[in-house]
């Protein structure tokens, strides 16, 4: 038997070639011309938890990206915990901005990174904090360290919204029952500052399509008698902020929870240097909803933002010409109580409502979710704080994520279980961004910390 630091020391170089060979697969979910790369993936993903001593491994068909699921099932009577993780990836581009190609993973050492990082898509988010779990699946499983029963789902449509698995899970009920869910596809404060994520946003997605006159027109012989769906579109847009950064929709901030004062200084404690952020940003200040922080802006608030924004000419030099229509893709990041379908309806009732005459208005919802806490009094918190504590040698502070991860609130309704989000990457991993990357010291720190939290959540199971 060795201890997990030892098997980690001498499997360290095949466990991060390991996750090398998986990055290079293109397993991007939004784009079909990706459709057998993600495939590929799902296969990788099947053989690399086989290899790490799951008893059944099965690629699920869906009407999208397959699910892999395996299993370990040593015990009835021990718990069950249920690993949960995406094998998709989202879409490279701007690729002039990649220092290396995204799918041909390279190890780079700095100052931050004395251990060096892996750059390529997917290597934080979440191939590599994916394969964490599988890793540590193989110490514990050839070191006879296996306290309980393990499943494992992981998906292929995350970055789509998990279109396929909402439906799975629904149908698997039995197949899935288990006491915890673990992911690892969300950060930590800082190496030196490990935090555990205790909650995610909720999400809304839609898309807009503004409509003036039925063909492209000429912007001289028609310009300034007609509504131009850009200029109306960006004007639009622009009045569902006010002067304070409020969102203007009515009845968007009924439901949103107010943190009392104990809370907000509690949430404050947690270490943030505004200059370091706006240091690495290249921004010379920070922006946001009049009355609270950065770390609340991005945390307990909800939000607004366009992702997108297209219509007209955009080719090379001058086009004299209205555009028939403008469009534009719009996130809004909810928090716990705001319900993601009443937000969507609330916004689409509002957005039709401020258009001028003249103007046609439609909006698609594309996907969405709730968001999630968890709380701090449960065991597999616990058995997570204790984890930290055991390798990162400090109590990790809790703390509520920005992001969101839709199928966590499904989890909880369909399967009644709450989830542990061990996250191991950063902030700065740039993750959706060009330049990607993983630190190789939080790939192998996650892979240390994994099976104490199988040990400490099966005692505390007792
Ligand atoms: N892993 C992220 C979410 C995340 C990252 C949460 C860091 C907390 C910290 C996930 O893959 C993701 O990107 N989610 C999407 C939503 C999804 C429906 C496309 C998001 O948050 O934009
Ligand atoms: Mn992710
Ligand atoms: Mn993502």
């Amino acid at each position: 038997m060795s201890t997990i630091q030892s098997y980690i020391t001498k499997h360290k170089d095949r466990f991060i070639n390991e996750l090398i060979e998986l990055l290079k697969i293109p397993s991007v979910s939004a784009d079909s011309n990706y459709k057998n790369a993600v495939l590929k993936t799902a296969e990788a993903v099947k053989i690399s938890l086989e290899n790490a001593g799951c008893s059944s491994v099965e690629i699920c068909q869906t009407k999208g990206h397959p699910i892999v699921y395996g299993e370990k099932i040593i015990h009835p009577h021990l718990p069950t915990v249920l690993v949960y993780g995406h094998y998709d990836v989202q879409p490279p581009d701007p690729l002039d901005l990649w220092h290396s190609p995204p799918f041909e993973p390279v190890i780079k050492t700095s100052v931050k990174y004395p251990e060096g990082a892996i750059f390529a898509r997917g290597a934080s988010d979440d191939k590599g904090q994916m394969y964490m779990h599988v890793k540590a699946m193989e110490y514990m499983t050839a070191n006879d360290q296996l306290p309980c029963n393990v499943k494992f789902m992981i998906e292929g449509e995350e970055e789509i919204g998990s279109p396929s698995l909402s439906v799975f899970v629904k149908n698997n009920r039995k197949k899935l029952k288990n006491d915890i869910i673990l992911i690892s596809d969300t950060g930590m404060i800082a190496n030196t500052t490990p935090s555990i994520t205790t909650g995610l946003r909720g999400l809304s997605y839609v898309e807009v399509e503004v409509t003036g006159p039925n063909r492209d027109l000429h912007s001289g012989l028609y310009g300034g008698a007609v509504a131009n769906p850009i200029n109306i579109l960006s004007k639009m847009i622009a009045s569902l902020h006010d002067a304070n950064n409020h969102i203007t929709i009515p009845g968007f901030y009924d439901k949103v929870e107010e943190l009392s004062e104990i809370e907000r200084a509690e949430m404050a404690k947690a270490p943030f240097d505004l200059e370091d952020y706006k240091k690495a940003l290249n921004i010379d200040a920070v922006y946001g909803e009049a009355g609270y922080s950065t770390h609340e802006r991005t945390s307990i608030r909800p939000t607004l933002d366009v992702n997108g924004i297209w219509g007209g000419y955009t080719g090379e030099g001058a086009k004299t010409v209205i555009a028939s229509k403008a469009f534009a893709k719009i996130s809004m990041r909810l928090v716990p109580h705001q319900d993601w379908e009443e937000i969507t309806q609330l916004f689409t009732d509002y957005f039709k409502s401020i258009a001028p005459k003249g103007i046609k208005v439609n909006v698609i919802p594309h996907h969405g979710g709730q968001g999630y806490v968890t709380p701090l009094d449960h065991i597999g918190y616990q058995a997570a704080s204790k984890a930290y504590q055991k390798t990162f040698g400090k109590t990790p502070i809790p703390q509520r994520s920005g992001g969101s991860i839709p199928i966590v609130s499904l989890f909880e309704k369909e399967l009644q279980s709450k989830t542990i989000l061990m996250g191991f990457g950063l902030d700065s991993n740039a993750i959706h961004s060009p330049n990607e990357h993983f630190g190789i010291w939080n790939y192998l720190k996650g892979i240390e910390t994994i099976p104490f939290f199988y040990k400490y959540f099966t005692e505390l199971s007792q």
